[in-house]
């Protein structure tokens, strides 16, 4: 059949499985383009089939020949229905690894769950031994505690008053006002326990009490810190105390690594469209200025230049990992370059529904989004018959 994007609100209910092929396919050309990195050789991932998490475990694959297990929550196809977007690249992600003869598995189910904390730690023991690198990017609206039972869910809400800005509607360009209420008791808590680190702290616990983490393991989870125009929103917000948490248990991760001479490192990323981001209102906004100017300034990345850059240019080195005076690697450092921030911020005041096409890259917005679920990928005929009922290999 011949699969189209059908959009409900933010969401896109279908994901086309070659184009997501076609998607890996770039990534690891890209990776391969900019050569051998010394990395990490057993890698897990978790939150490895989109956005940063995948284009980690493609870095690791291919810039440095790594065994890599992924663990992520994804829908598998049924007949008639597309899969979600995740599995579709996990599925290509396993294809080519394997044909270049790099041990690859995924587990799919809930991270947060014990369940999968123990199938993962099983699956190490039994074909890797140890892992020396563990990628935590998880994003994601809910977490049920595993000790408690509670369902806890985050919100991307202002703290202590209401927030007004412009924001923009990326699939009509549509700019409006847009006012979101303040938090309220216990959205503060819940979007700690969710985004926050404390499940990334059990996933470490977990893997050391078994033994699990070679001497020397190094241990990352992504944050983000972005500019004043969305503070209130992000980093002043909910979303930003679950930030400021993760960051927190960088230090005592590293702290509980002593003995292994292990580390934990948090990366401050780029601002990027992904499917937890471009549910965030005010962002979309900001990114689409934000890419027309990086663009214009010829440093425009997207989630596989980022993450190549930060094995190439800051774990992997050959030097000490470089860290900002809170600790956190930034690879965040040219969406924060001063002249690239006073243009956005002068742009931000004029735009609006009749000129941000123009001003704005609402285009590369779009076409990040819909590329996101396997639509509009450089090099894929669109024109041919799809077969939505992929495998994974690993999981038959
Ligand atoms: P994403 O939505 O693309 O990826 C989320 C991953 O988590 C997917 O692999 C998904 O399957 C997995 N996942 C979600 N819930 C799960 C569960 N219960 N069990 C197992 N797997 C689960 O998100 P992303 O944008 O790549 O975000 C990853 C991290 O990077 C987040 O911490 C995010 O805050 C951070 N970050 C994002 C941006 C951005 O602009 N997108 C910028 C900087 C930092
Ligand atoms: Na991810």
């Amino acid at each position: 059949m011949i699969i189209e994007p059908r959009m409900r609100g933010f969401i896109c209910l279908t994901a086309h499985p070659e184009g997501a092929a076609q998607s890996i396919k770039n990534q690891i050309e890209y990776v391969k383009s900019k050569g051998a990195i010394d990395g990490a050789k057993k890698v897990l991932v978790i939150g490895a089939s989109t956005g940063f998490g995948l284009a980690s475990r493609v870095t690791s694959a291919f810039g440095s020949n790594a065994a890599t297990i992924g663990v992520f929550f994804e829908k598998p196809p049924v007949e008639g229905k597309t899969a979600s977007p995740g599995w579709y690249n996990s599925a290509a992600f396993e294809e080519e690894a394997h044909k270049a003869g790099l041990y690859a598995k995924s587990i799919n189910g809930d991270a947060f769950s014990k369940e999968i904390k123990q199938q993962t730690l099983d699956l190490i023991k039994a074909d890797l031994g140890q892992v020396d690198l563990v990628i935590y990017s998880l994003a994601s609206p809910v977490r049920q505690h595993p000790e408690t039972g509670v369902l806890h869910r985050s919100v991307l809400k202002p703290i202590g008053g209401v927030f007004t800005n412009k924001t923009v509607d990326f699939h009509t360009g549509k700019v409006s006002d847009i006012s979101i209420q303040p938090a309220v008791e216990g959205d503060i808590e819940n979007t700690v326990a969710v985004m926050g680190g404390e499940d990334w702290a059990m996933w470490i616990d977990a893997l050391k009490a078994e033994n699990l983490l070679a001497p020397g393991a190094t241990t990352v989870a992504y944050s983000y810190i972005g500019p004043s125009l969305t503070e209130a929103v992000y980093r002043k917000g909910t979303i930003g105390r679950a930030k400021d948490h993760l960051e927190a248990t960088a230090f005592e991760i590293t702290d509980s690594l002593k003995d292994i001479d292990g580390k934990a490192y948090v990366s401050v990323n780029k601002a990027l469209v992904t499917q937890a981001s471009s549910a965030i209102p005010v962002i979309p906004l900001y990114i689409s200025l934000l890419y027309k100017i990086m663009k214009e300034e010829g440093v425009h990345e997207g989630t596989i230049e980022q993450i190549q850059r930060l094995y190439s240019e800051r774990l992997y080195a050959g030097s000490e990992v470089p860290v900002d005076d809170k600790g956190r690697i930034r690879i965040d450092d040219w969406e924060m370059r001063d002249d690239i921030q006073e243009k956005v911020a002068a742009l931000w005041t004029q735009a609006t529904t009749e000129n941000l096409a123009e001003i704005g890259d609402l285009e590369g917005y779009r076409k990040d989004f819909y590329n996101l679920f396997g639509f509009d990928i450089q090099g894929l005929d669109y024109n041919k018959d799809s077969n939505e009922m992929v495998k994974i290999d690993s999981l038959d």
